[in-house]
């Protein structure tokens, strides 16, 4: 699907504006319960879900390398603030905004007087976001959350008035919120309804996926989206077949490959899933689009920085990124790709395989075009 068919979900406008919630209003949740003694599941770690509350639980659970249920790491932010060098009264898209770390991190660099938009395509993860932004005091001035897909980026801006900005972020892939909760069906790890869409309203399910898939036609997609080396049995064991569960699925990719060892299998069972959840997203289509619009999308010297996790995406950003800098659009790009230092991969097992590029739009920006700062 071209970048232009891809509608814009939802304007800033219809998103409840937490900040005026005063929160004894608002019901009081009751504690799910849990046999034995610790809570294990991940809607019954109450105490995770309620960070202001309980910040020694959080400080624990971090400690260990662990991400705390509902939350989500940023993953190297100083790099991508070097990368960014976000400035007062510049403008920025977090396409990305997930829990807002990167974010969070971004807005106090652009005050006084700049702005950022998050967008993001979860309708479940977006509002409770913009919750945090508003309670921590930033306002409708200095945040607008959007949502919608990042394939849309040049539309997006238009609605809301900007015909250009300083800064654009894209960390791919999924949350450790959308990871972690067995009710949205990314994870391998936990039984629940084989979905993986980020956005449940848009697209079919991995579950319909499968269901309607041709065994040859999944063979491919096990190749391209993951490098599986035993597509060709998986594919027709498992296109054409109904798996209502993360935990069915597993299970049939475990009895196909009875005779493989078991490191392989788990490692075929991460590649599955990967796989299919770029398809159910259509992963690598919208981040094609993104990386068409991101020059034209960038003010003159504005600078963009993106993280990936996996090979398909790396290739495609340092492929466009490259050409950019061939046509001209672009001063300068990363010379060679930043990897996180062994301390955040010791810190944050989750962040292993992250990647960042970036690219600076030709031309000065504003602020140096206006010369030095008087006074
Ligand atoms: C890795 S997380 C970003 C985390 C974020 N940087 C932070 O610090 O919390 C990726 C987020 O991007 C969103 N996302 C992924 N692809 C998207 C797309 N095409 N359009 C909009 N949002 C997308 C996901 O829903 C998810 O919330």
């Amino acid at each position: 699907m071209a970048y232009a068919d891809w509608p814009v979900d939802e304007t800033p406008k219809k998103l409840p504006d937490l900040s005026a919630a005063p929160r004894a209003t608002q019901p009081r949740k009751r504690r799910p319960r849990y046999a034995g003694k610790y809570p294990r599941g991940f809607e019954q770690k109450y105490k995770e879900h309620d960070p202001e509350r309980f910040g020694d639980t959080i400080t624990k659970v971090l400690e260990s390398g662990k991400t705390p249920a509902g939350m989500h790491r940023p993953i190297m932010v100083d790099e991508v603030l070097a990368a960014l060098a976000p400035r007062p009264g510049e403008v920025a898209v977090d396409c990305t905004l997930g829990y807002g770390g990167h974010a969070r991190a971004l807005l106090p660099r652009l005050a006084p007087g700049g702005r950022l938009v998050g967008l993001d395509q979860d309708p479940m993860e977006l509002p409770k976001a913009e919750g945090r932004f508003r309670a921590a005091g930033f306002g409708l001035e200095v945040f607008t959350p959007y949502r919608g897909n990042f394939a849309g980026l040049a539309q997006v801006l238009a609605g809301l008035g900007l015909c250009g900005v300083d800064l654009i972020l894209a960390d791919l892939g999924v949350s450790a919120m959308q990871l972690d909760d067995p009710k949205r069906g990314f994870s391998f790890k936990y039984d629940g309804p084989l979905d993986m869409r980020m956005n449940p309203g848009r697209g079919r399910s991995a579950s319909a996926l499968l269901e309607s898939i041709a065994p040859g036609e999944l063979v491919d997609l096990l190749v391209q989206n993951a490098d599986e080396p035993f597509a060709t049995l998986l594919g027709p064991a498992l296109a054409g077949r109904g798996f209502a569960t993360t935990g069915a699925l597993v299970a049939k990719i475990h009895a196909v490959l009875s005779r493989i060892n078991r490191e392989e299998v788990a490692l075929s069972v991460r590649r599955t899933f990967q796989a299919l959840r770029i398809a159910v997203n259509d992963e690598f289509s919208v981040l094609d689009a993104l990386l068409r619009q991101v020059p034209a999308c960038l003010n003159p010297g504005g600078r963009a920085a993106i993280l990936t996790f996996h090979s398909g995406e790396d290739r495609r950003v340092k492929k466009a990124f490259a050409s950019g800098l061939r046509e001209g659009l672009y001063s300068e790009i990363a010379p060679e790709v930043t990897r996180p230092t062994a301390a955040e991969r010791q810190a944050n097992p989750r962040a292993t395989s992250a990647k960042l590029r970036w690219a600076r739009r030709v031309g000065p920006s504003h602020q140096d075009a206006a010369g030095p700062a008087l006074g």
